[in-house]
This record gives C-alpha cells, sequence and structure tokens, in this order.
C-alpha cells in the first residue's frame, strides 16, 4: 500500500522517508521547469536527472535517457527514485523505476494540484507512444507520495483550476457532503493554505477507490467520470490547433455527464444549474463549439479507449452527487440532447 504523507514541510519529510527506507543511493528524477523553479527551494543532497519539460516529451527517448542516467549515476537495485514534478515527471519517473533492474523503489512529490490529487497516487505509471497517450506503462505503485501545497504557488491560475476540476469529480464520487464543500471553496481566487485540507480528502477518495480496485477491473473506472465527454472536447481542441487544458475539458465533460444522468437517470435538474453556474464564476470559460461540432464531438466518444466495443459509449454516471454508477451507456439521441442542454447552460 502506498504511504501517503500530507505536509507542507517538504524537505524534512523527504529526508525522514530515506531514512526509513535506507536506500543505497537516491536518484531524483524531474522536468527543467521544476529543477529551475522548485528543486533550489527544497535544498536536497541527492543526484538529478532532468527531463524536458510537457507532454510530448513523455516518451521512449526521454525514458531511456532516465535509464541511461541511473546506469552512469550508479543506481542499483537497492537505489531510490524520488519523482518531483507533475504528471509527466510521476508517470514517465515512475515507469522508468519500475522497470529498471526489474523495479527499483520510487517516492512521488507532486508539484502540480492535477499531479497531487490524480497521477501521483493510484500507481498508474507509463509513457506515450506513437501518437497514443500512456500507451505502455505498468501499474506500480510508489513507496510514498507527498502532498504538499506548497509548491504551487507559482502554478498560474490556469493549473490550479484545472487540479480543481479533478478534485470536484472526487467530490461527486465520494459524498454530497464533500462534493457541496467544494464547491463552497473559490478555487480562483481562495488562500492556498486552505486547500491543503480539501486536497487530503480528495486524495483520500481517490487512495480509496483504488485500493478496492487497484487494476481498474471495476469501481475504479468512476474515476472516469467527466472523461469521456471532456476527453473529446479535449480532442476536438487540439484537432482545431487551440488545446485546452485536460482539467477544464473535463470540468465540462462532468457538465454534460451531468446532464446525461439527469436525461437517463436520477440526477437532479437544480444541481446541473448549480454546477454551470460554479463553473462560470470560477472562470473555466467553455469549449469552442457549435452545433456542427456535435456528430465529430460523438464520434471521438466512440473512439474513446475506455469503450469495450465501437458501439457501445461507455461513461460513469450519477444517481446524484456521491452515488456513481459505472459502465453506463447512452443512445446517440441522449448524447445529442446532451451536448444541446450543455450549449444552453454554457451560453454557447
Ligand atoms: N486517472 C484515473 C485513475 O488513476 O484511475
Amino acid at each position: 500500500m502506498q504511504k501517503i504523507l500530507y505536509t507542507n514541510d517538504i524537505t524534512p519529510a523527504l529526508h525522514s522517508l530515506v531514512d526509513s527506507l535506507a536506500p543505497a543511493s537516491v536518484h531524483i528524477v524531474t522536468d527543467v521547469n521544476v529543477a529551475t523553479e522548485v528543486l533550489p527551494r527544497l535544498d536536497l543532497p541527492w543526484s538529478v536527472i532532468t527531463t524536458p519539460a510537457g507532454d510530448s516529451a513523455k516518451d521512449l527517448t526521454s525514458l531511456s535517457a532516465i535509464w541511461s542516467s541511473l546506469i552512469e549515476q550508479g543506481a542499483t537495485r537497492r537505489s531510490l527514485v524520488i519523482n518531483i514534478g507533475g504528471g509527466v515527471v510521476t508517470d514517465m519517473g515512475g515507469f522508468a523505476a519500475a522497470t529498471f533492474k526489474r523495479g527499483v523503489r520510487f517516492i512521488n512529490l507532486p508539484t502540480t494540484l492535477l499531479s497531487a490529487v490524480d497521477a501521483a497516487v493510484g500507481g498508474k505509471t507509463g509513457i506515450n507512444f506513437l501518437g497514443y497517450k500512456n500507451e505502455v506503462g505498468a501499474f506500480a505503485p510508489a513507496d510514498a507520495v507527498i502532498i504538499s501545497t506548497s509548491t504551487f504557488s507559482t502554478l498560474p491560475p490556469t493549473e490550479l483550476l484545472s487540479g480543481y476540476a479533478e478534485m470536484i469529480k472526487h467530490g461527486l464520487l465520494s459524498s454530497a457532503a464533500d462534493y457541496d464543500s467544494l464547491l463552497d471553496y473559490d478555487i480562483s481566487s481562495a488562500p492556498l493554505g486552505e486547500l491543503l485540507p480539501l486536497l487530503e480528502k480528495s486524495v483520500k477518495v481517490k487512495e480509496n477507490i483504488v485500493l478496492q480496485d487497484p487494476f481498474e477491473k471495476g469501481i475504479r473506472r468512476a474515476l472516469n467520470l467527466g472523461h469521456t465527454a471532456g476527453h473529446a472536447f479535449e480532442s476536438l481542441a487540439l484537432d482545431n490547433n487551440s488545446p485546452v487544458p485536460h482539467g477544464y475539458a473535463v470540468a465540462w465533460g462532468i457538465l454534460v455527464e451531468m446532464i446525461l444522468s439527469h436525461l437517463t437517470r436520477s440526477f437532479p435538474s437544480a444541481q446541473l444549474y448549480r454546477y454551470a453556474g460554479y463553473l462560470r464564476s470560477q472562470g473555466y470559460g467553455a469549449p469552442a463549439i457549435t452545433c456542427k461540432d456535435t456528430d465529430r464531438l460523438i464520434e471521438l466518444m466512440r473512439h474513446d479507449k475506455k469503450n469495450d466495443t465501437p458501439d457501445h459509449i461507455n461513461f460513469t454516471l450519477l444517481d446524484s452527487p456521491g452515488h456513481p454508477v459505472i459502465d453506463c451507456t447512452a443512445s446517440t439521441d441522449d448524447i445529442r440532447s446532451a451536448l444541446d442542454i450543455f450549449r444552453d447552460l454554457m451560453g454557447l
């Protein structure tokens, strides 16, 4: 089981983890941005392996460079890797550690809200391959994860909003009370200091789901809430050469899937207005779509890798906040209506 520490005193926490694991050597994996903006503040005494930043660098070339550096730095099977960065670093550094000498121990220190609430926890590691996201990887839990908000102060607001969408998702999966407290928090202007307890609660939701279903055979699929429609928005934006942050696409996707939950299940309509109002008040914007994009969006949902067959579009839906239902499907007509209502609610 992954040990998860919640603290804003990162350096002492890392030292005590390293002491308790007593590795033969320690190797930090990070990217160029974190190496200049975050690492100097942490003042850590260990070797550093720096990769290029960005999702396009989450590839075989960077992975092979990490393995090479581990060899050059004399890493052994008893060594420890510490991944410090966003989701690209924790996914790729985790995979490098999971495969080097058939697996060395590793710690994740996520430096973005999105990676803290999602990528760094739950044991999914991997790289993109031949243009497919996370095509090659392994389930390999970190020995420990340090969750801290102290590295978020330099993040642009877009990054915070993006990560917060995944927290809202966890609230919706967990309980009406958790969801309410997330919508009561003003992520666009509240002080970061108040975020750590909310983040802790959110990570625990994911931890609990992953504990029940580490290899995503069942209930872990609930974590895909918002992602079937969200990935379609993300892919459409990418095809139109105007990429959107992942979390924004998820935030919009959650609304589409709430609407589908209302059309096909018991999800209350009042919740649709409330959530759409929250997105507007926090500045999530809206996807650049018109009714002309509906067929393309449905086609993109059909090709989502979560589907078992192309004629069955898989969604996680909700009966109400706190009551998710996995492995739902919806007819093309329902999805079409949901996208029409979505555009109305978003004022498009
Ligand atoms: N990002 C969803 C999961 O870890 O299963």
